[in-house]
């Protein structure tokens, strides 16, 4: 097992990565206020690993409600975040409760904010079960959910206690969904890590047979960045954590206007970070040769390499609702080169029309289908 540590002072807390860690009390207990927690789950995940937890957490003294809400992206709403309001006062949960996220970011994100919200904010740990999760939205405290005009839009910063990423719950995660979270992977390398993306060069095909050396490697290697980034700026007020969002301004409009839950998000990001990285290579910031090694990471991984042709004017409303927006201009994340990124609003509208186009743009969809290219369904 590998310990590493988000640090915030007083809110620091750890990440602990590892094989058969739902199995081993002694890394919730201690972060544990009273003896009582609620396990937020999934239709999906609560059958497969909420009687693991539940019986390691009873066998120690710990009393667990368990909620299970309907598995989806397209869940990730009012509805959901109620549910678990409604049950939690219904069981009369008191403030050192702690809410527990066992399942992806979906889960993580709304059973946060209901953590951040419930009786003006209670404790919460985080138990990711997707890849995405464990390299990603499980670190950092951003807890939200959807609303129809664009992603996360209601949410709150609400640090977890305790991040659990155990990796024998990978096993049963489903081919498409495990490709989703290598795209956030090799954002790390992309916008701050370049020895990082030569690694991923060189070991991708490793990594997408989930080699469990390399797999590990790449959830530590993420994870360390992701806590560097959030201890840096952990209300994203500097810049320097925006950057985590290069490809989540075009991928984020992909999502809502595709529909919330036809692309996945990580899908969504990889389609969008390279419509970011045309548009850096546009602005001379980026080689052929780096356009080029970005696309081949992503056929590599399986992932899109059209975003959908939702039309340029489509795209641009949709960013207009993105949380980066300052002064009414879309801030875009763009990259310098490779392992650096870039903030900027400093884009000629032109060249982002560009990339939008169908038959201009090199990563834009000829197609009017919606949904990701078949080959990366499988
Ligand atoms: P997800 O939570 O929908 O999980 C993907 C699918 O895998 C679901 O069907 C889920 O039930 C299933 N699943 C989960 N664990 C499983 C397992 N071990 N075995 C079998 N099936 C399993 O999606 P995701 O990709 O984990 O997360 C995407 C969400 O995370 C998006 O809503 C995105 O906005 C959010 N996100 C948040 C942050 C953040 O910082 N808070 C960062 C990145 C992404
Ligand atoms: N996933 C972006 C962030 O946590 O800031």
């Amino acid at each position: 097992m590998k310990t590493l540590c988000v640090n915030l002072g007083k809110a620091s807390y750890p990440i602990h990565i590892g094989p058969d860690l739902l199995q081993q009390p002694q890394w919730i207990l201690p972060h544990l206020a009273q003896p009582t927690a609620v396990i937020v789950t999934n239709t999906t995940v609560g059958p497969l690993y909420v009687s693991t937890l539940q019986g390691t957490l009873s066998q120690a003294g710990v009393h667990t409600l368990v909620i299970t809400l309907p598995d989806g992206e397209a869940h990730k709403t009012r509805t959901a975040l109620n549910q678990i309001h409604d049950d939690m006062l219904a069981h009369r949960c008191e403030r050192k409760t702690t809410v527990i996220a066992l399942g992806g970011g979906v889960i993580g994100d709304v059973a946060g904010f209901a953590a951040a919200t419930y009786l003006r904010g209670i404790p919460l740990i985080q138990i990711p079960t997707t890849l995405l999760a464990q390299v990603d939205s499980s670190v950092g405290g951003k807890t939200g959910i959807n609303h129809p005009l664009g992603k996360n839009l209601l949410g709150a910063f609400h640090q977890p206690a305790l991040v659990l990423a155990d990796t024998s719950t990978l096993d049963t995660l489903p081919e498409r969904e495990f490709r989703s979270g290598v795209a956030e992977i090799i954002k790390y390398g992309l916008i701050r890590d370049l020895p990082f993306l030569h690694w991923l060069d060189q070991h991708l095909d490793a990594l997408m047979a989930r080699h469990p050396e390399t797999l590990a490697q790449a959830i530590e290697r993420s994870c360390s960045n992701k806590a560097e980034v959030v201890a840096e700026d952990e209300f994203e007020t500097t810049g320097a954590r925006a950057l985590l969002n290069l490809g989540h301004t075009f991928g984020h409009a992909i999502e809502t206007g595709a529909g919330y839950g036809v692309w996945l998000h990580g899908e969504a990001v990889a389609a969008g970070t390279l419509l970011a990285a045309d548009l850096s290579h546009r602005l001379g910031w980026l080689a052929h040769a780096d356009l080029a090694l970005i696309e081949a990471l992503m056929r590599r991984a399986g992932l899109p390499l059209q975003a959908p042709n939702l039309g340029p004017e489509r795209y641009l409303e949709l960013m207009a609702s993105d949380k980066k927006v300052a002064a009414g201009a879309i801030r875009y994340v763009l990259l310098e080169r490779l392992g650096q990124a870039k903030l900027t609003a400093q884009v000629d509208p032109a060249l982002v029309q560009q990339i939008l186009t169908p038959g201009r743009g090199r990563f834009i969809s000829q197609t009017s289908t919606l949904g990701p290219a078949p080959e990366s369904l499988v």
